[in-house]
């Protein structure tokens, strides 16, 4: 890392208050952050990090109106749930704060003001799709017809899911408001511009020049945006939700979302700390990292730097923008609102204590250079044959065996070989690549390195086997134990950026946090403050207990975790240090356990097809096929309908869709050959009352002669249905039954 940065300040994107957190969030920016930010703070840096809900937007004001609640009511709702679980979840902010707040009010208001008083935008004046109904402007996404490419009559004004094509509201056919069913009409209006274009240049410099390091997927989306030319983007919406615009004339406008919500970063940390944000976000000593999802690179690498650099004052730009691609689920696009998503707050219900396992799967299948695939198998074997096999096995051993043969005490090294030194120096080159890892954001290439380093110990103790050396050579035994002591306590540094709670509970299993402590050895005066070794502490508590009054006092701050640098030390646990108790590290993931979790989404794509069966039927029954044209009355009355009842039918040989009838008519038995095969089988027209068309000249089909019609009528959806006597054997039925009646001879 380079040294001219004083602090860093990592900042993940804020999520939208309008659902749960999901695993693809997850993956893609939350757990990566979280172990940088981990990793940067063992290594004794000066770290904030920054997070909070984007609690405005389109999106929460639609759900607010289909539930029937206030968009308040919905962020508050999810801001909470998100907020719990991040935190079960291990990944701590210094601040998780919310968009809606007093403070961000404030501070993104002024920071439009600023812009605009600096004449930094441009107005334009343009015609946008406005709901009669429901008296709002409408975003693109919210305006629904037919796609003018492929037809599909559900396309959206910026998209057809379809077809994949890009569209603009103009350009569909009969265009339809999500939001109430009405045809949208044009209604100009004014809105505030920041004119991209003009940052162009600057941004081509800074992006293309002086950031090549970024990730290739950062840097290839940043430079086609360049390369496709940029131009104004408004910073101002319809709505009445949000951040009001702050300037006179502008009522009923509040922010863009994508305006506000970035700046909710400085104004969380405004939150946090009113006197010393500053030092934060306008000081080159900062150096400043935002973990973003792929579909956020341009807001976050091209706006909002835009932003800062028009604001200027000081404010520092992304020295990196970490951004993922996607992570499917079962081999489907994650989706909210299909509810095809692992939700955090319901793993964290479902598998209590063990959050460490979703953070590792995560982290160790993380799609960082293309998108990737979660799947509950995979879960359950990354679990049970690295986690448990590997990780957890090694140490349960060196802790057990220390038990049985050393009164669960740390053995002093009694007979070392070489491959006790070997196995130590070989944890060094993994530190190191770890570390290069991290730092160049590669978390799932530095968690195979952690992971290398308990394979190393695993292999190691497989290699000496203590359990039989002790048989005849205590001594070495004690050598053994010691080295793998000292291996699993390498292992409680490299694996804590990854897995804070298995970090934590194997500092408890070796009783290894650290120790601060007041060492008053020196005699009279004030103490030196002194960390002290696992053990070394409590054993020089004890023996300076009996000569001098005052020596060393442990105090009640015990640090939480290690530093990264004592990692790959050669000894993390002193001989005769006490270990604690054990427990297992990680629990083996039955079969039951992810069958019930694939039951569940088999369940949830089950009741998708089914509303999506029952929305397509809807739709088909909204489009009423046009009627054909009007008949007289006479031609009308020509025609001789009765009833009849069926009292024989049969396929007709040969063929798929003709089912050969034989009625009663009450005046006469006939036959008549009808297409009705594919949806009607002969035991279905048995005994059926219907109605026919008499008259209607006989024609022979197939070599039979069928003498008249069954009749039938289109039903909204165009599906034919039996024209059936109201009750059967009396009257014909009534004209107006007919008046849509269509034919199948
Ligand atoms: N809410 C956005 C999303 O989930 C991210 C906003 S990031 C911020 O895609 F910078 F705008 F805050
Ligand atoms: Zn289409």
């Amino acid at each position: 890392m380079e040294k001219k940065f004083k602090r860093t300040l990592v900042t993940c994107a804020l999520p939208y208050a309008n659902g749960p957190v999901h695993i693809g969030h997850l993956a893609g920016v939350y757990v990566p952050a979280d172990i940088y930010v981990r990793y940067l703070r063992m290594k004794g840096e000066d770290v904030l990090f920054i997070c909070g809900s984007d609690e405005h937007g389109v999106p929460i004001t639609i759900k607010a109106r289909k539930e029937g609640v206030t968009p308040q009511d919905i962020v508050d709702r999810y801001h909470n749930i998100i907020k719990n679980s991040f935190l079960g979840l291990g990944i701590n902010f210094d601040i998780y704060s919310r968009t809606s707040s007093k403070v961000h009010e404030k501070n993104a208001s002024e920071f439009f003001r600023k812009l605009y008083d600096d004449e930094k935008f441009i107005t334009k004046e343009s015609e946008q799709f406005f709901d009669p109904e429901a008296k709002v402007f409408l975003a693109d996404r919210y305006i629904t017809g037919t796609c003018p490419k492929c037809g599909n009559p559900n396309a959206y004004g910026d998209q057809c899911e379809k077809c994949g094509s890009t569209l603009s509201p103009d350009e569909l056919i009969e265009p339809k408001s999500a939001l109430s069913g009405s045809a949208p009409v044009k209604v100009k209006t004014k809105h505030w511009y920041l004119p991209l274009d003009q940052y162009e240049p600057w941004l081509r410099d800074w992006i293309l020049e002086q950031h090549k390091e970024w990730k290739s997927n950062v840097y290839g989306q940043c430079k086609s945006w360049l390369d496709g030319g940029l131009q104004p983007r408004a910073v101002s919406r319809d709505l009445d939700w949000g951040v009001p615009v702050p300037v006179e004339g502008a009522e009923g406008k509040v922010l863009y979302v994508w305006f506000d919500a970035p700046i909710g970063y400085v104004s969380n940390t405004q939150e946090l700390l009113p006197q010393s944000w500053k030092k934060w976000w306008k000081s080159d000593e900062s150096r400043l990292i935002h973990f973003i999802g792929k579909d956020n690179i341009v807001f976050h690498c091209i706006v909002f730097p835009s932003m800062l650099k028009a604001y200027g004052d000081g404010y520092v730009l992304p020295d990196n923008v970490p951004s993922n691609e996607f992570l499917n689920l079962e081999g489907d696009k994650i989706s909210t609102s299909r509810n095809w998503a692992v939700w955090l707050n319901e793993y964290l219900k479902e598998f209590p204590g063990q959050e460490d396992v979703l953070r590792y799967v995560l982290c160790a299948n993380a799609p960082e250079t293309k998108d990737n695939d979660f799947t509950w198998k995979d879960f359950q074997q990354r679990n049970n044959s690295e986690l448990v096999a590997i990780f957890g096995n090694f140490v349960n051993r060196a802790v057990v065996l220390t038990q049985k043969y050393f009164g669960g005490v740390v053995p002093q090294n009694l007979k070392p070989e070489d491959v006790d030194r070997q196995a130590l120096e070989e944890i060094l080159p993994s530190k190191k690549a770890l570390e290069n890892y991290i730092e160049t954001f590669h978390f799932r290439e530095a968690l195979k390195e952690a992971m290398n380093i308990a394979r190393i110990g695993n292999k190691y103790i497989s290699d000496t086997e203590p359990w039989k050396v002790a048989k005849t050579d205590m001594d070495r035994t004690a050598s053994i134990l010691y080295t793998s002591l000292q291996i699993c306590a390498d292992l409680a540094i490299a694996f804590e950026p990854f897995l804070p709670f298995s970090a934590e509970k194997l500092r408890g299993i070796l009783n290894m946090d650290v120790a601060a402590g007041f060492d008053h050895r020196a005699g009279e005066g004030e103490p030196t403050v002194n960390f002290f070794k696992p053990g070394e502490a409590r054993a020089l508590h004890t023996v300076a207990c009996n000569s001098m009054p005052e020596h060393v006092v442990i105090s009640s701050e015990v640090e939480k975790s290690l530093s990264w640098n004592d990692l790959g030390s050669v000894e993390l646990l002193a001989p005769g240090h006490k270990l604690g108790e054990n427990t297992l590290l990680f629990a083996k993931i039955e079969d039951a356990v992810v069958d019930a979790q694939m039951a569940k989404l088999a369940a949830i794509k089950a009741a998708n097809a089914a509303a999506a069966a029952a929305k397509a039927a809807a739709e088909a029954a909204a489009h009423i096929e046009p009627q054909k044209p009007e008949v007289e009355f006479d031609d009308f009355g020509r025609m001789d309908i009765r009833t009849a009842t069926v009292l024989a039918a049969e396929r007709v040989p040969k063929t798929d869709k003709l089912l050969k009838l034989t009625i009663d008519t009450g005046i006469d038995q006939r036959t008549i050959v009808s297409g009705i095969a594919e949806y009607y089988s002969p035991e279905d027209m048995l005994g059926k009352q219907i109605c026919i068309l008499a008259n209607l000249k006989p024609r022979s089909i197939r070599g039979i002669e069928s003498k008249g019609m069954i009749l039938m009528a289109k039903q909204g959806d165009g599906r034919m249905r039996f024209i059936t006597p109201a009750e059967a054997g009396t009257a014909n039925p009534s004209p107006d039954a007919l008046v849509n009646g269509a034919q199948i001879g």
